[in-house]
């Protein structure tokens, strides 16, 4: 890190002299690196400008997914959510991020039953009585990133599928509770592990959440197996993504060879995850996707 002379004007660009601004966060942080511990760089702490963009770009992904949820069941097919979400994105004056991601070819991921995540929207996959399925939406907005996912239940759902999809959503609640200025992510993984694993289930360890907001996928890598008093120092300014996949039986898993996206359970049993983006503040976090609107328990019959 650049020494900063005491009375220079701050580089988070506030206006403000250094030694008013950032000078105690910087030493604080410099502590942390000294201690050994990995801190974030300048580059991936939000401006106020920054958090505000992606507040925005944040509405239009919460917009997309409560369309789905509205008109999401038995019947639909996959293709027929990416088209809701690709209409509903473009008519908000943004962009669907996953469209060309890396050759990825639609408008938003739909993860059926053991599909793990990364599923892509076609006309052959048609959602039937019982399915569990996971729609991850990412918007950009303006230039600002978004990331969010939900479950839906289709028609009547048994038990022990709808038990996966519920913890999931409450190890989400519970890393959630763990973002809190100067812990650690590990802190945060670790409670969702430990949770997860005490309802008999398996996080997955390759895959997890990431920083995101100027691009789509920054640092850090978010693990959601790791270890307390590991991993990145949460700081005031970071945005991340929580989104644990969370599998019924094994934790292993394969990629579709065919399409070389597509995720699934190596045991076939169901995977469940949930996503929110979250930018740690002074005091705790605030939640940039709409957590409030989750609603897990309605059946789309
Ligand atoms: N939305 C996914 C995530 O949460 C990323 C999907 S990449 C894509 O990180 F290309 F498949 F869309
Ligand atoms: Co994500």
């Amino acid at each position: 890190m650049q020494k900063i002379e005491r009375n220079a004007p701050c580089w988070c660009g506030s206006g403000k002299k250094y030694k008013n601004c950032h000078m105690e966060f910087d030493e604080k942080l410099r502590h942390f690196e000294m201690a050994g511990h990995i801190v974030p760089d300048r580059g991936i702490l939000k401006t106020p400008e920054q958090i505000q963009g992606i507040r925005e770009s944040a509405v239009i992904n919460e917009t997309c997914l409560d369309e789905v949820m509205a008109k999401i069941r038995v019947g639909m097919t996959t293709q027929e959510i990416d088209d809701i979400v690709y209409d509903t994105t473009v008519r908000m004056g943004a962009i669907p991020a996953p469209l060309h991601y890396e050759g990825f070819p639609k408008s938003v991921c739909t993860s059926i039953n053991e599909e793990v995540c990364h599923g892509i929207p076609d006309d052959d996959h048609v959602l039937q009585d019982g399915d569990i399925i996971n729609v991850d939406c990412s918007t950009i907005y303006h230039g600002y990133y978004s990331d969010s996912s939900r479950m839906f239940l289709i028609g009547d759902v048994p038990e022990e599928k709808k038990r996966l999809v519920q913890v999931t959503r409450e190890c989400i609640e519970i890393g959630l509770a763990e973002v809190i200025p100067w812990h650690f992510l590990g802190d945060m993984g670790d409670k969702i592990n430990q949770y997860a694993r005490k309802n008999g289930y398996k996080v997955v360890r390759e895959i997890g959440g990431h920083g995101c907001g100027v691009e789509f996928h920054e640092d850090p890598f978010v693990s959601f197996v790791s270890k307390p008093g590991t991993e990145m120092l949460m700081v005031p300014g970071m945005v991340f993504t929580i989104e644990p996949m969370v599998n019924m039986g094994t934790d292993d898993i394969f990629q579709d060879e065919e399409n070389g996206w597509t995720i699934y359970t190596a045991d076939q049993k169901p995977s469940a995850q949930w996503e929110i983006q979250v930018l740690v503040t002074e005091t705790g976090h605030e939640i940039l996707t709409n957590w409030s609107r989750l609603e897990s328990e309605r059946i789309h019959g």
